[in-house]
Protein backbone atom coordinates (compact mmCIF):
# COMPACT_ATOMS: atom_id res chain seq x y z
CA UNK A 1 0.00 0.00 0.00
CA UNK A 2 1.52 3.46 -0.77
CA UNK A 3 0.57 6.52 1.21
CA UNK A 4 -0.32 9.55 -0.47
CA UNK A 5 -0.17 12.68 2.15
CA UNK A 6 -2.19 15.89 1.45
CA UNK A 7 0.30 18.49 3.24
CA UNK A 8 -1.90 20.76 2.72
CA UNK A 9 -0.76 24.40 1.45
CA UNK A 10 2.56 24.45 2.91
CA UNK A 11 3.03 25.24 6.65
CA UNK A 12 2.93 22.41 8.40
CA UNK A 13 0.31 23.36 11.12
CA UNK A 14 -2.05 22.91 8.55
CA UNK A 15 -0.80 19.40 7.79
CA UNK A 16 -3.33 16.43 9.73
CA UNK A 17 -2.54 14.47 12.74
CA UNK A 18 -2.97 11.24 10.54
CA UNK A 19 -0.65 12.83 7.72
CA UNK A 20 1.80 13.20 10.07
CA UNK A 21 1.71 10.04 11.51
CA UNK A 22 1.79 7.74 8.57
CA UNK A 23 4.74 10.21 7.42
CA UNK A 24 6.96 9.69 10.64
CA UNK A 25 6.18 6.08 10.34
CA UNK A 26 7.16 5.41 6.36
CA UNK A 27 10.84 4.75 5.64
CA UNK A 28 10.72 6.84 2.94
CA UNK A 29 9.30 10.21 1.94
CA UNK A 30 8.73 11.13 -2.26
CA UNK A 31 8.00 14.48 -3.03
CA UNK A 32 8.48 17.68 -4.99
CA UNK A 33 11.63 19.41 -3.38
CA UNK A 34 9.39 22.30 -1.84
CA UNK A 35 7.30 19.65 0.20
CA UNK A 36 11.06 17.15 0.99
CA UNK A 37 12.36 20.27 2.78
CA UNK A 38 9.47 20.98 5.31
CA UNK A 39 10.26 17.90 6.32
CA UNK A 40 13.28 18.58 8.16
CA UNK A 41 13.23 16.36 10.67
CA UNK A 42 12.15 13.11 8.65
CA UNK A 43 15.36 10.71 9.57
CA UNK A 44 14.37 8.00 6.50
CA UNK A 45 15.22 7.96 2.74
CA UNK A 46 14.13 11.17 0.95
CA UNK A 47 13.46 11.06 -3.18
CA UNK A 48 12.55 14.04 -5.12
CA UNK A 49 9.85 14.10 -7.60
CA UNK A 50 12.55 15.22 -10.92
CA UNK A 51 11.12 14.74 -14.25
CA UNK A 52 8.54 11.62 -15.41
CA UNK A 53 6.78 10.73 -12.56
CA UNK A 54 6.98 7.10 -14.35
CA UNK A 55 10.34 7.55 -12.83
CA UNK A 56 7.94 7.21 -9.55
CA UNK A 57 6.25 4.36 -10.41
CA UNK A 58 9.63 2.34 -11.01
CA UNK A 59 10.87 3.05 -7.63
CA UNK A 60 7.88 1.87 -5.89
CA UNK A 61 7.78 -1.21 -7.96
CA UNK A 62 11.07 -1.67 -6.89
CA UNK A 63 11.09 -0.97 -3.50
CA UNK A 64 8.11 -3.50 -2.71
CA UNK A 65 9.33 -4.40 0.88
CA UNK A 66 9.80 -0.02 2.13
CA UNK A 67 6.95 1.73 3.44
CA UNK A 68 6.46 4.65 1.15
CA UNK A 69 4.49 7.70 1.59
CA UNK A 70 3.69 10.46 -1.10
CA UNK A 71 3.83 13.53 -0.01
CA UNK A 72 1.87 16.01 -2.18
CA UNK A 73 0.64 19.68 -1.53
CA UNK A 74 -2.93 20.83 -1.17
CA UNK A 75 -5.47 17.96 -1.12
CA UNK A 76 -4.28 15.07 -3.39
CA UNK A 77 -7.28 14.52 -5.22
CA UNK A 78 -7.04 18.63 -6.49
CA UNK A 79 -5.20 18.82 -9.78
CA UNK A 80 -2.68 16.55 -7.65
CA UNK A 81 -0.38 13.07 -7.64
CA UNK A 82 -3.84 11.13 -6.41
CA UNK A 83 -5.09 10.76 -10.39
CA UNK A 84 -1.97 9.63 -11.48
CA UNK A 85 -1.35 7.12 -9.00
CA UNK A 86 -4.43 5.76 -8.99
CA UNK A 87 -4.31 5.23 -12.70
CA UNK A 88 -1.32 3.32 -12.79
CA UNK A 89 -1.49 1.49 -8.91
CA UNK A 90 -5.11 1.05 -8.77
CA UNK A 91 -7.13 2.26 -5.86
CA UNK A 92 -7.11 -0.50 -3.59
CA UNK A 93 -3.21 -0.30 -3.28
CA UNK A 94 -3.33 3.59 -2.55
CA UNK A 95 -4.23 5.14 0.76
CA UNK A 96 -4.95 8.77 -0.07
CA UNK A 97 -5.05 11.34 3.12
CA UNK A 98 -6.74 14.58 2.36
CA UNK A 99 -5.07 17.46 3.03
CA UNK A 100 -6.59 21.34 2.99
CA UNK A 101 -6.36 22.30 -0.67
CA UNK A 102 -4.85 26.06 -1.60
CA UNK A 103 -8.61 26.61 -3.07
CA UNK A 104 -10.19 25.80 0.23
CA UNK A 105 -7.45 27.70 2.21
CA UNK A 106 -7.95 30.81 0.13
CA UNK A 107 -11.40 30.55 0.24
CA UNK A 108 -11.49 30.69 3.95
CA UNK A 109 -8.61 33.47 4.48
CA UNK A 110 -11.14 35.47 2.16
CA UNK A 111 -14.10 34.75 4.22
CA UNK A 112 -16.09 33.45 1.07
CA UNK A 113 -17.77 30.46 1.13
CA UNK A 114 -17.34 27.74 -1.27
CA UNK A 115 -20.59 26.79 -2.64
CA UNK A 116 -21.03 25.99 -6.00
CA UNK A 117 -17.80 27.21 -7.03
CA UNK A 118 -16.42 25.48 -10.67
CA UNK A 119 -12.74 24.49 -9.64
CA UNK A 120 -10.21 24.19 -12.80
CA UNK A 121 -6.79 24.28 -13.35
CA UNK A 122 -4.49 26.08 -15.71
CA UNK A 123 -1.48 24.55 -14.57
CA UNK A 124 0.56 22.81 -17.45
CA UNK A 125 -2.74 22.85 -19.90
CA UNK A 126 -4.24 25.13 -21.92
CA UNK A 127 -8.09 26.08 -20.50
CA UNK A 128 -10.97 26.82 -21.71
CA UNK A 129 -11.43 30.48 -20.75
CA UNK A 130 -14.59 30.18 -22.48
CA UNK A 131 -16.40 27.62 -20.49
CA UNK A 132 -14.19 29.06 -17.34
CA UNK A 133 -15.55 32.41 -17.20
CA UNK A 134 -18.74 31.35 -17.63
CA UNK A 135 -19.19 30.34 -14.34
CA UNK A 136 -19.96 32.77 -11.42
CA UNK A 137 -17.59 31.73 -9.03
CA UNK A 138 -14.31 30.14 -9.97
CA UNK A 139 -11.09 28.94 -8.37
CA UNK A 140 -8.22 27.86 -10.63
CA UNK A 141 -4.59 26.58 -9.97
CA UNK A 142 -1.87 28.52 -11.84
CA UNK A 143 1.40 28.28 -13.23
CA UNK A 144 4.12 30.20 -14.73
CA UNK A 145 2.94 30.15 -17.99
CA UNK A 146 -0.97 30.99 -17.73
CA UNK A 147 -1.38 32.77 -14.43
CA UNK A 148 -3.36 35.62 -12.92
CA UNK A 149 -2.02 38.03 -16.08
CA UNK A 150 -2.94 35.74 -18.63
CA UNK A 151 -6.64 35.05 -16.88
CA UNK A 152 -7.12 39.01 -16.50
CA UNK A 153 -6.35 39.45 -19.97
CA UNK A 154 -8.71 37.13 -21.26
CA UNK A 155 -11.72 38.64 -18.84
CA UNK A 156 -10.75 42.02 -20.19
CA UNK A 157 -10.99 40.06 -23.91
CA UNK A 158 -14.35 39.26 -22.74
CA UNK A 159 -15.63 42.64 -21.17
CA UNK A 160 -16.73 40.74 -18.18
CA UNK A 161 -16.94 42.16 -15.06
CA UNK A 162 -15.36 40.24 -12.83
CA UNK A 163 -13.56 40.60 -9.41
CA UNK A 164 -10.14 38.49 -9.27
CA UNK A 165 -8.47 37.28 -6.02
CA UNK A 166 -4.60 35.94 -6.35
CA UNK A 167 -3.22 34.15 -3.22
CA UNK A 168 0.36 34.12 -3.01
CA UNK A 169 2.25 31.72 -1.43
CA UNK A 170 -0.57 30.67 1.01
CA UNK A 171 -0.05 29.55 4.39
CA UNK A 172 3.99 30.62 3.86
CA UNK A 173 5.14 33.38 5.99
CA UNK A 174 5.36 35.74 2.75
CA UNK A 175 1.59 34.78 1.67
CA UNK A 176 0.39 37.13 -0.06
CA UNK A 177 -3.73 38.54 -1.10
CA UNK A 178 -4.42 41.06 -3.76
CA UNK A 179 -7.85 41.11 -4.37
CA UNK A 180 -8.86 43.71 -7.42
CA UNK A 181 -10.17 44.15 -10.88
CA UNK A 182 -8.47 42.73 -13.73
CA UNK A 183 -7.40 45.65 -15.28
CA UNK A 184 -4.94 46.34 -12.37
CA UNK A 185 -4.00 42.71 -12.09
CA UNK A 186 -2.43 42.91 -15.48
CA UNK A 187 -0.37 45.49 -14.54
CA UNK A 188 1.46 43.43 -11.48
CA UNK A 189 5.07 43.38 -12.51
CA UNK A 190 4.98 39.70 -11.02
CA UNK A 191 2.92 37.22 -8.94
CA UNK A 192 4.47 34.43 -6.85
CA UNK A 193 3.51 30.37 -6.66
CA UNK A 194 -0.82 31.67 -6.44
CA UNK A 195 -3.97 30.56 -6.85
CA UNK A 196 -6.56 32.38 -8.84
CA UNK A 197 -10.44 32.93 -7.81
CA UNK A 198 -12.55 34.97 -9.92
CA UNK A 199 -15.93 36.22 -8.88
CA UNK A 200 -18.96 38.30 -10.43
CA UNK A 201 -18.83 42.20 -9.29
CA UNK A 202 -21.83 43.63 -7.41
C1 LIG B 1 -0.17 20.70 -9.19
S1 LIG B 1 -1.18 21.91 -8.44
C2 LIG B 1 -1.50 21.16 -6.90
C3 LIG B 1 -2.73 21.69 -6.19
C4 LIG B 1 -2.91 21.01 -4.84
N1 LIG B 1 -3.28 19.63 -5.00
C5 LIG B 1 -3.93 21.70 -3.93
O1 LIG B 1 -4.94 21.09 -3.58
O2 LIG B 1 -3.67 22.85 -3.53
C6 LIG B 1 0.04 23.11 -8.02
C7 LIG B 1 -0.57 24.47 -7.96
O3 LIG B 1 -1.33 24.61 -6.75
C8 LIG B 1 -1.29 25.96 -6.32
N2 LIG B 1 -0.68 26.01 -4.99
C9 LIG B 1 -0.28 24.97 -4.24
N3 LIG B 1 0.18 25.39 -3.03
C10 LIG B 1 0.05 26.74 -3.02
C11 LIG B 1 0.33 27.77 -2.06
N4 LIG B 1 0.83 27.49 -0.88
N5 LIG B 1 0.07 29.05 -2.41
C12 LIG B 1 -0.46 29.36 -3.59
N6 LIG B 1 -0.75 28.43 -4.55
C13 LIG B 1 -0.51 27.15 -4.26
C14 LIG B 1 -0.45 26.73 -7.37
O4 LIG B 1 -1.34 27.18 -8.37
C15 LIG B 1 0.42 25.62 -7.90
O5 LIG B 1 0.97 25.92 -9.16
Amino acid sequence: MINIIGIGPGNLNYLTKIGENIVHKSDVLIGGTRNLDSFNDFDGEKVEIKGSLKKIIDYINENKDKNISIIASGDPSIYGIGKYMVSELGSENVNIVSGISSIQYIFSRIGMDMNDIYISSCHGKQPDFDYILSHKKVALVTDNIIGPKEIAKEIIKRKLNKVMVVGENLSYENEKITIAPCEDIINVDKFDMNVVVIYDEG
